[in-house]
């Protein structure tokens, strides 16, 4: 294959939808099916490489089977029943989970942490919660893994749960005790679903946890986006069956699921696949090693640096030397450096197996130097609003999402039903959701965080000077 490396070659060979992303862009075609853009047109490199999956990679009536191959060679390597690409992120993975449990007015188990974008599939399957209490680190303020005690007590408490919904691994990279929780939910006869948004690479190197299926669970959504190197909005379902009907989960990805998928986004992820299958831990061992110098080198310049969390993951505190991390963050997106997180009291860069020495190197010294730009009185870190909500909830997510609504200035608010979701961005947790009191604390802590540069995103206002409740 001329222009390509022997390594390039090798994964082309095991990734069928890669093999005919290519094919297709080399092709001498004149096609007329869409995109309207036909490839060139107007915009010439923004829409080079966007060829569809119907019509592109596969005729327009799928005849070739290429996704269905690629589908089955993923759901092969995870050991799942089932396997589906997505272009629609794991937001679209999450509800499409949501929609393949029970029915409108069940009760589910989910982590009150969990991303905006299940939040949501319970608004559009109609399935109400019952939180999993959030563990926070006392020394750093953190989010800990969910532990299977919380999800027993859970158990116990609501005997009528249909599903049991977790996030593993959490946003800052702990782990939770999923094996100890898929035997006692499969013990109450029920299936275990995982958002492992941030696990794409879980499962394939000795450094880190086993994958959310490997440790039990009937299904996990991750993106392969975040910590695989696919195009943006990749990710994967993969599903075992026997306590979930593959046709309803089939009907619930396809319910919220593009009829366009672009092959560019399955391409990658199909790409991806094929190298953590060929080279997996060889890859990985790039970001584990990468990290663990990183780490090394930030602890020296006395930051704090967790270690207690996955192996490729940075999170690094920056309260013990008194800098804020939102002035950090924008001086490091001024070095072209951005990170994924700054908040006033972490940042969290993410490392993948793209990254180099001198990629993390680079990372690393601007971050030091942009700390010592800002010196400050060590402090305590804060619980940021994301990890300590302590909801009270009046209404069902869904009712509350469709209630008649008003819209009041955002102290007045205090004390009403809330009708809107808003989050924090990163991490995308809602502080406040549907159905759920509008509290002082809430608020405080929202605008707290707006006050110190995060974006407060969802809202109808992004102001925060008024907030939507139930009239
Ligand atoms: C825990 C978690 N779940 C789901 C998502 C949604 O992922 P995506 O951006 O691929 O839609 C995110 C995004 O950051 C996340 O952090």
């Amino acid at each position: 294959m001329p222009g390509m490396t022997s390594y390039e070659a090798l994964v082309r060979g095991e990734a069928p939808l890669l093999d005919a992303y290519l094919r297709t862009l080399d092709a001498d075609d004149a096609p007329f099916t869409i995109p309207g853009h036909k490839r060139d047109a107007v915009f010439g490199r923004v829409v080079a490489g966007d060829v569809p999956l119907h019509g592109g990679l596969d005729s327009i009536s799928l005849t070739g089977g290429v996704l269905v191959e690629a589908e089955c060679r993923a759901a092969l390597l995870w050991g799942a029943d089932l396997a589906r690409f997505s272009v629609g992120g794991s937001t679209h993975g999450n509800q499409a989970l949501a929609l393949a449990v029970g029915r409108p007015g069940d009760r589910v188990v989910v982590p009150r942490t969990l991303h905006r974008s299940l939040l949501l599939g319970l608004v559009l399957a109609g399935l109400e919660p019952v939180w999993l209490p959030t563990r926070v680190d006392p020394a750093t303020g953190l989010p800990q893994g969910v532990r299977s005690a919380d999800v027993a007590g859970c158990l116990r408490a609501h005997p009528d749960v249909v599903a049991v919904f977790v996030g593993d691994p959490t946003y800052v990279g702990s782990v939770g005790e999923l094996s100890q929780i898929a035997d006692l939910v499969h013990a109450a006869g029920l299936p275990l679903l995982v958002d492992a948004a941030w696990g794409a690479h879980f499962g394939f190197h000795p450094a880190l946890p086993a994958h959310a299926l490997r440790a039990g669970a009937d299904a996990l959504v991750t993106s392969a986006h975040k910590m695989l190197p696919a195009y943006s909005q990749a990710a994967l379902v993969l599903a075992r069956t026997e306590r979930l009907d593959p046709a309803r989960l089939q009907s619930a990805f396809e319910a919220t699921h593009t009829t366009s998928p672009a092959g560019a986004v399955l391409a990658s992820l199909d790409a991806a696949r094929a190298l953590l299958q060929l080279d997996g831990e060889a890859q990985l061992d790039g970001p584990v090693r990468l990290v663990a110098a990183a780490r090394t080198r930030l602890a020296e310049a006395g930051l704090t640096v967790l270690d207690d969390v996955e192996a490729t993951k940075l999170v690094v505190g920056l309260a013990g030397v008194g800098a804020d991390g939102v002035a950090v963050g924008r001086e490091l997106r001024q070095a072209g450096v951005e990170v994924e997180l700054a908040d006033r009291d972490w940042l969290v860069p993410v490392v993948t197996l793209a990254d180099t020495e001198q990629t993390v190197g680079r990372l690393v010294t601007a971050l030091v130097a942009a700390v010592q730009r800002h010196p400050g009185p060590p402090r305590q870190t804060v619980v940021a609003a994301s990890w300590s909500v302590e909801p009270e909830i009046v209404l069902p997510p869904r009712d509350a999402f469709f209630a008649p609504a008003v819209t009041l200035g955002v102290q007045d608010a205090i004390g009403r039903v809330c009708v809107e979701l808003v989050a924090p961005y990163p991490p995308g947790v809602p502080v406040l959701a549907p159905g759920e009191r509008v509290t002082a604390e809430a608020v405080a802590s929202l605008l707290a965080a707006q006050a110190a540069g995060t974006r407060i995103a969802y809202a109808a206002d992004p102001t925060m000077q008024t907030l939507r409740v139930v009239a």
